[in-house]
């Protein structure tokens, strides 16, 4: 029984693993199409001092969800990749891969709305991407 157990704890370790590259790609294929969506987006206004993201470490997924809705009012000239990004944002393996967070923690933590979040469009695609950056390695 006990031989059992080890060998199918093994075999969930394995899938996980390669559960992990998959998001690490993931993730990484985003922030790419993100930067080059950047260099095709007219900024509307100089870095301020916009507020910042939400620090709260459950707050991730609400925080990208604030992003998320911010990408489509970005002023991108690339519209297919705008639309791409869009896409990719919303890919579950993304929202999973931000924190550890538990749908408990996550309910008993409050987070900012997204009103308070930068309305400066290079703030947020730079506050967007270190988010994804910040999932990368905390799973790498
Ligand atoms: C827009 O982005 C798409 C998808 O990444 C790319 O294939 C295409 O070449 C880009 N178009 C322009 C005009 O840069
Ligand atoms: C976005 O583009 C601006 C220039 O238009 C650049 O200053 C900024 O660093 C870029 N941000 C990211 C996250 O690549």
């Amino acid at each position: 029984m006990k031989l059992l157990v080890c060998y199918l704890l093994a075999i969930t370790c394995v899938l996980v693993d390669a559960d992990k590259g998959e998001r690490i790609l993931k993730l990484t294929e985003v922030i790419k199409e993100l930067k080059a969506l950047n260099r095709t987006v007219t900024h509307n206004s100089v870095m301020s001092n916009a507020p910042s993201m939400d620090t709260e470490e459950c707050c991730s997924q609400s925080a990208l969800k604030c992003f998320r809705a911010m990408v489509p009012h970005l002023k991108a000239k690339n519209k297919t990749l705008q639309r791409k990004v869009i896409k990719n944002l919303n890919n579950r393996m993304i929202l999973g891969s931000l924190d550890s967070c538990s749908q408990e923690e996550r309910e008993k933590t409050v987070c900012q709305g997204c009103d308070s979040y930068p309305k400066d469009s290079q703030k947020c695609v730079q506050q967007l991407e270190s988010l994804l950056q910040k999932a990368i390695s905390r799973l790498a």
